[in-house]
């Protein structure tokens, strides 16, 4: 083959590798705060790398992401300014994969300095080759383990002794869970629908039914409300592919449309601040602030009044989130009238205070649900 066919030194690759992937993926959350699991998938589509080469980038992306306090922790002996976000994209990715994956320290090195551009490839080089000669002291666990000092401090408070494993367990990422009827969805999510224990005739409302998973798998005649207009397409979309006949509909479920007093059954599966589900969402450790917990915990309350004001006497109330703050769990059924009856639930639910729960485990995410009977 003749020499001139080889691509010259200075050609920019027209197809992104997986790492430049990743490291692009990494720029925009960094500066555009744009979501892990939503840039990621946007770029994989618009690129022509196999499906080996995907996972790779997904791991990379969400890796880099979830242990990003750890990564640079690694890093900050060697780096004495803020270097351009591409460098500090192509740091962090080499370290993550350095430390936290099977890879040969040469093939990390070669590969990961061709993400930036030259000038700033020895720079990157010689950062990821001090980084493979240092000794790792960890200052703590919440670095160890690349946490918020405030989730750290929590965990402690939630778990106790478990706290350790908890955390590690949400830094390992979530296998794929599907239903007899193919539909992607945790394990601890599928034990939801059940507790309302819904029969052929009830009438039974979902009040936050996005993206539909719980909402499909309830029986009876169902009427999903939801409010944010883009995750509507998904609900009717996933209705539609699983055969649900439930109705959607758009609304607020701090004040349904819905008539006072008439559904068998009501399931509130609030929006929260997601802690038991941060395997999932790489990104929402760094997002999610200790405030949130109680801005969430009155929006549930409300929305806990208004689903228990549409249960008819004799009926059943569910409420589900997959956190475990006190605020939005324990204080927010703790509101409910005494003419709601705590029902208990078998294992592996935990029992706690008027509810149960279910610790963030590798096996499962973490969730809190309080089933109740109307008595009148
Ligand atoms: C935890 S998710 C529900 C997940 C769903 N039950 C499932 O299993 O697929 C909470 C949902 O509540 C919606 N939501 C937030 N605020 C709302 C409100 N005021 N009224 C109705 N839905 C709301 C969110 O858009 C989100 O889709």
């Amino acid at each position: 083959m003749s020499g001139s066919n080889r691509p010259r030194k200075y050609d920019k690759p027209e197809i992104p590798t997986a790492r430049q992937l990743a490291a692009e993926a990494l720029v925009r959350i960094d500066e555009d705060d744009a979501y892990a699991n939503l840039v990621t998938p946007k770029l994989l589509a618009q690129s022509k790398l196999d499906p080996r080469d995907r996972r790779f980038v997904t791991e990379l992306v969400y890796g880099t992401t979830r242990m990003r306090r750890a990564v640079d922790h690694l890093l900050a002996p060697h780096v004495l300014k803020p270097p351009p976000a591409i460098a500090t994209a192509a740091l962090r990715l080499g370290a993550y994969q350095l430390h936290y994956m099977k890879i040969d320290d040469y093939a990390v090195l070669s590969e990961t300095v061709n993400v930036v551009p030259k000038g700033l490839r020895g720079f990157v080089n010689g950062v990821l080759r001090s980084v493979t000669r240092s000794r790792v002291v960890w200052p703590d666990r919440a670095t160890r383990l690349s946490y918020p000092d405030w989730i750290d401090r929590w965990a402690d408070e939630t778990f106790g002794d478990d706290a350790e494993r908890v955390l590690s367990a949400m830094n390992t990422p979530a296998v794929v869970a599907r239903r007899d009827d193919g539909y992607v969805q945790d394990p601890a999510s599928q034990l939801i629908s059940g507790l309302l224990d819904t029969q052929e005739g009830h009438r039974v409302a979902d009040l936050c039914a996005a993206p539909g998973g719980k909402t499909s798998a309830l029986g009876g005649d169902v009427v999903a409300v939801e409010l944010n207009e883009a995750r509507i397409g998904l609900l009717v979309g996933n209705l539609d592919r699983l055969d649900s006949k439930a109705r959607v509909v758009r609304a607020d479920a701090v004040h349904p449309p819905l008539r006072p007093a008439s559904f068998d059954g009501v399931l509130l599966d609030a929006p929260c601040t997601g802690l038991g589900v941060l395997r999932r969402r790489p990104d929402a450790r760094w997002r999610v602030q200790r405030r949130d917990m109680d801005r969430l915990g009155a929006l549930q309350t409300e929305m806990l009044a208004s689903a228990a004001a549409l249960v008819v006497p004799g009926g059943r109330l569910v409420y589900s989130v997959c956190t475990l703050t006190d605020p939005e769990t324990v204080d927010v059924v703790a509101t409910l009238g005494e003419e709601f009856v705590p029902v208990g639930l078998p294992e592996p639910w935990e029992p706690q205070s008027h509810g149960a729960r279910l610790v963030p485990d590798i096996g499962h995410d973490g969730m809190f649900a309080a089933v109740f009977t109307r008595s009148g």
